[in-house]
C-alpha cells in the first residue's frame, strides 16, 4: 500500500519577505508562470506580439491591465463543468492603460501623441486595448498555457453591444444616438472587480469610467437641467480633454461619444451624447461559455465605480444577496437583494444569461449605515423614501433615476462614507461580508471643506501612515472591515461589523497605529483586491499601495480570519492640528499570528496584484499582474535600461521590453493545495 499522503497544513507555507525586486516572489515550493500577458494573440490569423509599439489587431489580443478574473472550467473534452481542472476559461478584465499625459505609451512606437487631437489610429489601439476577454487555458503534461486558437476565446473592447438590462431599460436617462430606444450600449469600460454567479456566469465592475468622458467649460450654465448635478456628483470634468482625449479622434461617432456636452439633432433635438455617461457604471454580465450570447449591464445593481459583487450565502427559497462597493473617497457599501427566491436547480441552466435577468433584473438596492455601537443598517434606495423623493439636489424622476443616480440617493439617505470599498467577499464558512478598504487621504480628525470627512468608528483613523508621522494625511494604510447579516440573512436590514485587519508597518506602535498587531511576516498596506478560495476558505488578499512601495513591491497575503466580534473594542487617538487628541472607539478582530496570516507573494516593480481565481481543486491558483513598470518616465521609451521594470520580458516570457501586465498561475511543487 502506497504511503498515505501528507496531512495539509494551511498557511504552513513559509512567509516571503518585502522585495523590492524586478521579480515575482513566491515561496520554496511553489511555482509561479507567466501564461498570458498584453497584447497576446487570441485568434488563429493574428500575428505574434511584437512588444515594440507597432502591434495592431487589439480587438484580436489581450487586453492592458489585466484586473478581476474568473475561472470558468471544462472538462476534457470541452464541456461546460464545475469540476474540471485540466481545462478551463479565463474570463478577465482589462481595466485601463498605463499613461503618461494622454497616450498609452508603451503601445506606440514613438510613445504616443501627447497634444490634441489624437490620431485616430492610436486612438483606436486604445480603446480596444479596454474592455474585457475570454481566453481558454489548460495544462499540458502538467504545465499552464493559453491557447491562441481556441474558438472561446472573446474580446469584448468599445465597440462591443452590450445590451441595458433591468429597471433602467428604456428609460429617457439611457436614450441616445446609438440607441434611441435607450435599450443598448457600446462597450464596458474601465472594469475593475468581478463576481462569479451561482449559475455560473461572470460578472464586472465598471469603476473610474467617468475620467474617460468631457464636457465643455461652460456646460454647468449652458444647460442648467438636473443633469449637471449628477455630472458634478460623478466626477465628469470640465473643459480639460478626456483621460485620453479620444473624443478628438476624428468625427465619427466613436470618437465623438466621449464629449457629452456635444450637441446634435438625433434624440430629441438637443441630445446625441449627452446620455453616454448613464450608460456606464453598471455589474456587467457575461456568460463565458458562449460568446454569442449578449453581454447585459444589469442596471438593477445601482450605477456608481463599481468594484466586485459577492455573492452571500444561498438558501433555497430565499432572495440571493449581493455585496458590492463604489471606490472612491467617502463612497459607500451597497447590498443587492433579488425578488426572485434561490432555486438550487438553477445552478446548471441552460440559459445563463436567461437565467440573470431571473434574479438580477429585480430587486431592492440598500446602502449601509455604520454605528458606532458596532452595529449598522441597511436604507433601501427606493423613491418611496421622503428623504429620497424629497432631496433638494437631485429631482429624482422614478425608481430607475435612483437606480441611475445611487450616489445621490445615497447622500440623501445619510450612509457612511467609508475610506474607499475596493473589493469584497464572502467567507463561505459562516456568511460574513469582508470588504477592503484601500485608504482616504481625504480622511481627517478636523475635516475641512466639501471634499474632507471626519473619522469615525467604520474609519476610525487620519493621519497615520507607515511610520505614525503626518507626512501622508489620511488613512494611507487602509483597513478590512467585515460585517455579519442579523437573523434574516440575505433580507436582513440590520448587521454587526468590526474591523478584520489594519493595515500597519510591523513597526509601527501597536498600541495606536499597528492595531492588528502584524509582524514583518504580515505587514502590508493598501488592501484592494479580495477573494475567499472556495477549495480552501483562505482570504486572499492584494495590495494597491503608494504608501508603501518605498519598502516593498506590492504583494498578496493569505488570511484565516475568525469572526465578527472574535476581537475587542480599541481606541483610536488622532492628533489633531494643535496637538490634542481626537479618540474614536472601534472593534478590531482578533490580532494576527503566524497560523493566521501570512504573506504569499511579492509582485516586480510598479505593480499591483489584481485577480485572484482557482481550478476546482484549489491546486492551480491564476493571479494577475497589473501595471508592471507604470513608473517609466515615457521620455525614456527609447533605453530599456531606464525602464523601471522589465518584466515579463525578464521572466523569459516573450519578445521585447516593455513591461507588460500579466496573468501567473501557480502551483505547488508536491502538488499540493495552494495555501498549504
Ligand atoms: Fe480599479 Fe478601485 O481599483
Ligand atoms: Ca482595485
Ligand atoms: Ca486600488
Ligand atoms: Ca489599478
Amino acid at each position: 500500500t502506497p504511503p498515505p499522503p501528507p496531512v495539509e497544513k494551511l498557511l504552513g507555507f513559509t512567509a516571503v519577505g518585502k522585495s523590492l525586486a524586478d521579480t515575482v516572489v513566491v515561496p520554496a515550493g511553489y511555482t509561479a508562470s507567466v501564461i498570458y500577458a498584453l497584447g497576446d494573440p487570441l485568434t488563429s490569423s493574428t500575428a505574434a506580439y511584437k512588444n515594440d509599439g507597432t502591434d495592431t489587431d487589439f480587438e484580436n489580443r489581450a487586453g492592458d491591465h489585466h484586473d478581476g478574473m474568473e475561472f470558468f472550467s471544462l472538462s476534457a473534452d470541452g464541456a461546460v463543468s464545475t469540476t474540471g481542472v485540466t481545462r478551463g476559461l479565463l474570463a478577465m478584465n482589462h481595466e485601463a492603460t498605463t499613461n503618461e499625459g494622454l497616450a498609452s505609451f508603451f503601445v506606440h512606437a514613438n510613445g504616443g501623441t501627447n497634444t490634441l487631437p489624437r490620431p485616430a489610429l492610436e486612438v483606436d489601439k486604445e480603446m480596444a486595448l479596454h474592455g474585457l476577454s475570454i481566453v481558454e487555458v489548460r495544462t499540458t503534461n502538467g504545465k499552464w498555457e493559453y491557447l491562441q486558437n481556441s474558438n472561446f476565446n472573446r474580446r469584448v473592447h468599445q465597440q462591443t453591444e452590450v445590451q441595458i438590462s433591468g429597471p433602467v431599460r428604456g428609460n429617457a436617462l439611457v436614450k441616445t444616438k446609438y440607441s434611441p430606444d435607450g435599450t443598448k450600449f457600446r462597450g464596458t469600460l474601465n472594469n475593475c472587480g468581478t463576481g462569479r454567479t451561482p449559475w455560473n456566469t461572470y460578472l464586472s465592475g465598471e469603476e473610474n469610467w467617468a475620467g474617460y468622458f468631457t464636457r465643455s467649460a461652460t456646460d454647468n450654465a449652458a444647460r442648467g437641467d438636473k443633469s449637471v448635478a449628477s455630472l458634478n456628483r460623478y466626477g465628469v470634468a470640465q473643459g480639460a480633454a478626456s483621460r485620453h482625449g479620444w473624443e478628438t479622434g476624428g468625427t465619427d461617432d466613436k470618437y465623438a461619444r466621449w464629449n457629452i456636452s456635444k450637441k446634435g439633432t438625433s434624440v430629441d433635438g438637443s441630445d446625441d451624447y449627452r446620455n453616454e455617461l448613464n450608460g456606464e457604471g453598471y455589474i456587467v454580465e457575461m456568460d463565458a461559455y458562449d460568446k454569442t450570447r449578449p453581454l447585459k449591464k444589469r442596471t438593477a445593481l445601482g450605477r456608481f465605480a463599481h468594484e466586485s459583487a459577492a455573492f452571500g450565502r444561498l438558501l433555497a427559497g430565499a432572495p440571493l444577496a449581493i455585496y458590492m462597493g463604489d471606490d472612491s473617497r467617502g463612497e459607500y457599501i451597497y447590498k443587492f437583494v433579488s425578488t426572485a427566491p434561490w432555486n438550487p436547480a438553477d445552478e446548471i441552466a441552460a440559459d445563463r444569461i436567461a437565467t440573470g435577468d431571473k434574479y438580477l433584473d429585480s430587486g431592492k438596492l440598500y446602502v449601509a449605515k455604520f454605528n458606532a455601537d458596532g452595529k449598522g443598517s441597511w436604507i433601501e434606495l427606493n423613491i418611496a423614501n421622503a428623504a429620497i423623493a424629497g432631496y433638494a439636489t437631485y429631482k429624482f424622476a422614478d425608481q430607475a433615476d435612483v437606480f441611475v443616480n445611487a450616489r445621490l440617493a445615497a447622500d440623501a439617505v445619510g450612509a457612511t462614507k467609508m475610506d474607499r470599498p475596493e473589493w469584497c467577499s464572502v467567507n463561505p464558512a459562516n456568511g460574513e461580508i469582508y470588504y477592503t478598504l484601500t485608504n482616504n487621504s481625504n480622511r481627517r480628525a478636523e475635516p475641512s471643506g466639501s471634499s474632507q470627512m471626519g473619522v469615525d468608528a467604520a474609519n476610525p483613523r487620519a493621519y497615520t501612515d507607515m511610520k505614525g508621522t503626518t507626512a501622508q494625511p489620511g488613512n494611507p494604510n487602509g483597513h478590512i472591515i467585515r460585517m455579519k447579516e442579523d437573523a434574516a440573512g440575505s433580507t436582513a436590514t440590520t448587521f454587526s461589523w468590526d474591523v478584520y485587519l489594519f493595515g500597519a508597518e510591523a513597526a509601527a506602535a501597536a498600541s495606536t497605529i499597528n492595531l492588528s498587531g502584524l509582524s514583518a511576516d504580515q505587514d502590508f498596506s493598501s488592501p484592494d483586491g479580495m477573494s475567499f478560495t472556495a477549495s480552501t476558505g483562505i482570504c486572499w488578499f492584494q495590495t494597491d499601495d503608494g504608501a508603501y512601495t518605498d519598502v516593498t513591491n506590492c504583494m498578496m497575503l493569505a488570511g484565516r480570519p475568525g469572526t465578527v466580534g472574535d476581537g475587542k473594542k480599541v481606541t483610536v487617538p488622532n492628533v489633531k492640528a494643535d496637538g490634542s487628541i481626537l479618540n474614536v472607539d472601534t472593534y478590531v478582530g482578533k490580532a494576527a499570528t503566524p497560523d493566521t496570516l501570512k504573506r504569499f507573494l511579492v509582485g516586480p516593480k510598479g505593480c499591483e496584484l489584481t485577480g485572484i481565481a482557482e481550478t476546482p481543486d484549489g491546486k492551480a491558483l491564476f493571479v494577475n499582474i497589473q501595471h508592471p513598470g507604470e513608473t517609466t518616465a515615457a521620455a525614456n521609451l527609447g533605453d530599456p535600461t531606464k525602464y523601471t521594470s522589465q518584466w515579463p520580458a525578464n521572466a523569459g516570457y516573450g519578445a521585447g521590453k516593455r513591461p507588460r501586465s500579466a496573468t501567473l498561475v501557480i502551483t505547488k511543487n508536491d502538488g499540493g493545495r495552494i495555501g498549504s
